[in-house]
C-alpha cells in the first residue's frame, strides 16, 4: 500500500460515510467534571498525584477543571446543537464507591442525570468505567499492582450497572491500559507516578484480568449490552528498515504498545517475545494464574481504537527525537518502555501539534488493516483521535484550520481503511472541551469547543463547526 496514499495528496476528493456511522466526542471524568468534593467523592490518584511537586505543569488539578458536574445540561445541549450521534465519558469510580468502601447513590446520581439527559437530546451514551481515576484507597492497598483491585473493579463496575444498565447500551472497560500501567507504575510520567517496572507488568495483567470480570459478569446480567475495551494503539516502524536493531526496537514497541494488551483480549495468551523479554523480572507466573487468560478473552462486541500518531523508533542514541510528551518540568520520570528503555524515537520531520506529536494519519489507515489482518476484530471504533493546538481566542472566536485538517486527514484514513475491508462502525473526536490534559494541566487545548477557564465560557471553535457539518451530512468535502 501507498505509504502516505491519497490522504496527503494535494486534491482531495469529497468521501462519505455510511448513514449508521457513528460520529461522536469524547472527554473522561477527572479531565473535565470539576467538583472533586461534591456529593461524597473523595481522592482518586489523580487528585494526590497534582498535589506531588512538579508533577502537573503549573501545578494544576482536576478541582474544578470544566465544572462539566454543574453545567452538563448546557454540555448536552451543546452537544446537540454540534449534531453528534454519540458522547463518549467516563464515570468516576470516587464517586461511585468513595475511598472503594459503600456505594455512594449521590455520586451515581449525576451519571444518572446526564445519561438521562443524553437520551432526551436523541444522543447515544458511551460509557467508559475507568479512565485512570482509581480510588487513592486502593492505590494504598497496592494499586494495580495488586489482584484485589481487579476484583474491586468488578464490584464497582456491577454498582454503576446497577443504575445505568436500563438506560445505556455500550460499556467500555478501561481507557488505555497501556498509560495506566506503563505511564503509571514505570514511567512515572501519570499517576500514581512509580517507577517500578514489575509493578508494572502486574498492572497490566490486573488490569485486563479487571476487564475480563466485568465483561463477562456483565454479559451474563445483560446479554444484550455491547461490550467492549480501549487501547492506545501505534504503529511503529523501523527509523532504518535495514538496521537490525532498529527492527528490533520497532518490534519491541509494538510488543508492549499493542500485542502485550490485543494478544490476551483476542487470543487468550501473552505474546511470547514480550515474555521472552521480560522474563529476568519474573512477573508472569508471579501474577498469572489458571483461568484468568479465559476470563480476559471473554468475547466482546466493540474495540475501541485510540490513536494520534506512529512513530519511528530506534535501537540507537539520537538527537532528533520527537517529543512523546514525556518533558516534565522537575520531576525525574523513567522510560515507560519496560526491557525497551534504549529505544529512541527519532524524528521524521513530519508536521507536529502542540503536544510535539507528529501528525501521521496514514499511520491509523495502515494500523487497522494491519490489526484486521492480524487479528479477528469486533466491530471498531476510533474512540479518541484529536489534536492540540495553540488555539487563541480572537474578537470571541477560535480559527483552528490546523485541528480541521487534522481531524480531516484522519477521517480519510478511516475511510480507506474501511474500503480496505475492516469494520470501522465510529469515531469520536478528542475531545468535545478543552480539559486538563494530565501532567500538563491546562496548557494544552484538544477540544473543538473553547474553554475560557476564568469564566468557563464555551465557545465552539471554527472545528467544531465544521465537525457539526460532517456529522449531519455524513461527508468529507473536497479541498478544504
Ligand atoms: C489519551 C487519553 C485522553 C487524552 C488524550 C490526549 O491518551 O485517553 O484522556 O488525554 O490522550
Amino acid at each position: 500500500m501507498n505509504p502516505s496514499g491519497p490522504t496527503t495528496s494535494a486534491h482531495r476528493p469529497p468521501v462519505d460515510f455510511p448513514a449508521d456511522f457513528l460520529f461522536g466526542a469524547a472527554t473522561a471524568a477527572y479531565q473535565i467534571e470539576g467538583a472533586s468534593r461534591a456529593d461524597g467523592r473523595t481522592d482518586s490518584i489523580w487528585d494526590t498525584f497534582c498535589r506531588v511537586p512538579g508533577a502537573v505543569l503549573g501545578g494544576d488539578d482536576g478541582t474544578v477543571a470544566d465544572d462539566h458536574y454543574h453545567r452538563y445540561r448546557d454540555d448536552v445541549a451543546l452537544m446537540k446543537r454540534l449534531n453528534l450521534d454519540s458522547y463518549r465519558f467516563s464515570v468516576a469510580w470516587p464517586r461511585v464507591r468513595p475511598d472503594a468502601g459503600a456505594v455512594n447513590p449521590r455520586g451515581l446520581d449525576f451519571y444518572s442525570r446526564l445519561v438521562d439527559e443524553l437520551l432526551g437530546a436523541g444522543i447515544k451514551p458511551w460509557l467508559t468505567l475507568y479512565h485512570w481515576d482509581l480510588p487513592q484507597a486502593l492505590e494504598e492497598r497496592g494499586g494495580w499492582a495488586e489482584r484485589d483491585t481487579a476484583y474491586r473493579f468488578l464490584e464497582y463496575a456491577l454498582s454503576v450497572h446497577d443504575v445505568l444498565g436500563d438506560r445505556v447500551q455500550t460499556w467500555t472497560t478501561l481507557n488505555e491500559p497501556w498509560c495506566s500501567a506503563f505511564l503509571g507504575y514505570a514511567g512515572g510520567q501519570h499517576a500514581p507516578g512509580r517507577r517500578d517496572p514489575v509493578a508494572a507488568l502486574r498492572a497490566v495483567h490486573h488490569l485486563l484480568l479487571g476487564h475480563g470480570l466485568a465483561v463477562t459478569e456483565l454479559r451474563r446480567r445483560d446479554p444484550d449490552l455491547s461490550l467492549g475495551i480501549t487501547l492506545n494503539l501505534t504503529h511503529a516502524e523501523p527509523a532504518d528498515p535495514a538496521d537490525e536493531g532498529d527492527r528490533d526496537a520497532a518490534r519491541r514497541i509494538d510488543g508492549l504498545h499493542n500485542r502485550i494488551f490485543l494478544d490476551p483480549l483476542l487470543e487468550g495468551r501473552y505474546p511470547t517475545d514480550v515474555l521472552a523479554d521480560t522474563a529476568a523480572l519474573d512477573w508472569h507466573d508471579a501474577v498469572v494464574e489458571a483461568g484468568d487468560l479465559d476470563t480476559i478473552s471473554a468475547p466482546t462486541d466493540v474495540l475501541g481504537v485510540n490513536y494520534y500518531h506512529g512513530s519511528a523508533v530506534s535501537a540507537h542514541p539520537r538527537e532528533d527525537v520527537v517529543g512523546l510528551g514525556q518533558v516534565y518540568p522537575e520531576r525525574p520520570t523513567g522510560s515507560p518502555f519496560v526491557a525497551a528503555e534504549h529505544v529512541t524515537f527519532p524524528s521524521r520531520h513530519l508536521p507536529v501539534t502542540d503536544m510535539g506529536w507528529e501528525v501521521q494519519p496514514w499511520g491509523l489507515r495502515d494500523l487497522l488493516v494491519r490489526l484486521d489482518k492480524d487479528y479477528r476484530l469486533p466491530p471498531t471504533y476510533i474512540t479518541e483521535n484529536g489534536a492540540a493546538y495553540a488555539d487563541r481566542l480572537c474578537n470571541g472566536s477560535v480559527e483552528d484550520p490546523e485541528r480541521i485538517a487534522y481531524i480531516d486527514r484522519h477521517l480519510r484514513a478511516v475511510r480507506e481503511a474501511m474500503d480496505a475491508g475492516v469494520d470501522v462502525r465510529g469515531y469520536f473526536v478528542w475531545s468535545l472541551l478543552d480539559n486538563f490534559e494530565w501532567a500538563f494541566g491546562y496548557a494544552k487545548r484538544f477540544g473543538i469547543v473553547y474553554v475560557d477557564y476564568a469564566t468557563q465560557e464555551r465557545i465552539p471553535k471554527a472545528s467544531a463547526a465544521w465537525y457539526a457539518d460532517v456529522a449531519a451530512t455524513r461527508r468529507l468535502e473536497g479541498d478544504l
